[in-house]
């Protein structure tokens, strides 16, 4: 155990939390979150103006896989782990089991990233989406994903309060979940080095690439940052969760839903019809579940609506839970087969995929860094909320001209694709609907670099506010309280 050095001597083996950790995620995330937009608004550039394509390491098709690889899995995950540790931590009332093995995930995960990239514009890749990386990253990946899971469920074993708290659900199932998901995804054949083929072929393989992929969207994206909101919207509204029955009825009718939804990414394709039907009925029944999340969410600020007039964190949080809502309103539509149709191949679902990451995954991770922050630096409050509200505006008015330019542009793509004269040929030639979504993309490069400026005036924010404060680990009390 270590001593908090906020206690002075008479501290001397005092219990306290492992706050190290949670910092040194907390700001990995700020600084992955600016690289992976970065990057995003770099391939949003050369989508608008293709001439920025310097190849072959900086085209397009190689920054894109370190787009969503930096986005998802450096700024996602780190935001996940800081905020996992710091939840289980609170609310089991004990020190992480080990710092050797959480240390070990934090230099760890950086490690992936690093060869994420620097692997990917050299062109290495299993050419599965989001499961990109070759296969010795894949086992590197393996043993971080396995010494997280010993040191949360370890931490959960040790817990000196009986309950396990609703957040802890939602993040255990993320961890078991992902573990369960990467494996069997990404079983293949080395030939080289940095080469391998999957274990899988056909359909088959579409198959398991999107069982993966869809769960990844729903155990990555979704239920551990569920396991987020769950405990930082009641912290910061000062309010207890809604209703404590929903999170737990929603939370099994969620994990249980997810795994039958992944088709949906293939219809039409070589896969058996009825999968893609069962694909579709589950993902219209996966609205009920996440409408419950989102309705805990929002409800949880009953008798507290007022605090969302001066508090932007707040502001953050249940903008972030709105857009939850909409794009699990969206999701359910789009993997209706006739809707499909229409939707797919276009930039529909590219703003539906940023609906649900710069509008629901970024902003519940930006207001609960800026939540902990003040916390891992023994100060009250962040440096300026008035740089918190302003970063506020920038990534609303960023998401909104992201998405409403994408949703025009697919739409656009859609009708010009299926339009036919009266004696059945094309009506528009491809080019034809290149040309219409050029505005579309300067409107999405220029949302996308708006909502970049606001993680830089985070970055200062939380800059100044550690260097007015200090790292400390808080002492656990020693009649633990409920978080
Ligand atoms: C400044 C912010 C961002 C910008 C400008 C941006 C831009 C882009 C662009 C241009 C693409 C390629 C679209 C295409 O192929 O047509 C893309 C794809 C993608 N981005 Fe972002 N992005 C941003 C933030 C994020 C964040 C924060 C996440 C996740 C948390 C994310 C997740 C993804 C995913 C999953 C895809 C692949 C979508 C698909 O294959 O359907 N992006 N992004
Ligand atoms: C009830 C919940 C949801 C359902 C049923 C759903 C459904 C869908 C459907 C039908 C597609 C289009 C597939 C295609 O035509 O290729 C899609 C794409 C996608 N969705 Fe969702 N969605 C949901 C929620 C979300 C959320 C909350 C996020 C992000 C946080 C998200 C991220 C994505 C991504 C990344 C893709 C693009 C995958 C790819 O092709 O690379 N979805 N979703």
């Amino acid at each position: 155990m270590q001593a908090n050095p906020a206690l002075g001597p008479e501290g001397h083996g005092a219990e306290t939390y492992n706050y190290r950790v949670v910092r040194q995620f907390s700001i990995m995330t700020v600084v992955w979150g600016i690289v992976g937009m970065l990057v995003g608004v770099i391939i949003a550039a050369q989508l608008a103006w293709p001439e920025l394509n310097y190849g072959p390491w900086f085209h397009f098709g190689r920054l894109r896989p370190l787009h969503t690889n930096a986005v998802i899995f450096a700024f996602g995950g780190c935001a996940l782990f800081a905020t996992s540790y710091y939840v289980v931590q609170r609310t089991s009332g004990v020190r992480l089991i080990s710092d050797g093995l959480a240390a070990f995930t934090f230099w760890g995960w950086q490690l992936v990233i690093v060869l994420a990239a620097i692997t990917l514009p050299l062109g290495y890749t299993s050419g599965k989406e989001y499961a990109e990386l070759e296969w010795p990253i894949d086992i590197l990946i393996t043993l971080v994903w396995v010494a997280y899971a010993i040191v949360f469920f370890g931490t959960i074993a040790k817990r000196k309060i009986k309950h396990i708290y609703v957040a802890n659900w939602f993040y255990g199932a993320f961890i078991l979940a992902v573990a369960l998901l990467h494996i069997v995804n990404n079983l293949e054949m080395p030939v080289t080095m940095w080469k391998s083929y999957s274990a899988y072929s056909g359909a088959v393989d579409a198959m398991v690439q999107w069982w993966y992929g869809h769960n990844a969207v729903g155990f990555f994206l979704t239920a551990a940052f569920l396991g987020m909101m769950y405990y930082f919207v009641p912290k910061q509204a000062g309010r207890p969760v809604y209703s404590y029955r929903l999170s737990v009825v929603h939370f099994w009718a969620l994990v249980f839903t997810y795994m039958w939804a992944g088709p949906h990414h293939l219809h039409y394709t070589a896969l058996p019809d009825w999968t893609q039907s069962l694909g579709m009925v589950f993902s219209l029944i996966l609205l009920a579940p996440s409408w419950g999340g989102m309705i805990n969410g929002v409800m949880t600020l009953s008798g507290a609506w007022h605090k969302l007039r001066t508090d932007p964190i707040l502001k953050f949080m249940i903008t972030a839970l709105s857009f939850y809502g909409m794009s699990t309103f969206e999701g359910p539509m789009m993997a209706i087969k006739t809707v499909n149709a229409l939707s797919h191949y276009t930039d529909w679902t590219i703003g539906h995929v940023h609906s649900g990451a710069l509008g629901w995954v970024a902003m519940i991770s930006i207001g609960s860094i800026y939540y902990l922050v003040p916390r891992l630096f023994n100060r009250d409050r962040m440096y300026s909320i008035k740089l918190i509200e302003a970063h506020f505006w920038m990534s609303t008015m960023g998401v909104v001209l992201y998405i409403a330019a994408m949703w025009m542009a697919g739409v656009t793509q859609g009708l010009m694709w299926r339009a036919t004269n009266p004696d059945g040929t094309l009506t528009f030639a491809f080019v034809d609907s290149v040309k219409a979504t050029y505005p579309y993309y300067v409107v999405r490069f220029i949302g996308g670099a708006l909502y970049l400026s606001g993680m830089f005036l985070m970055a200062y924010n939380i800059a100044r506010t550690a260097m007015q404060g200090k790292p400390v680990d808080a002492p656990i009390p020693a009649l633990a309280p409920a978080h």
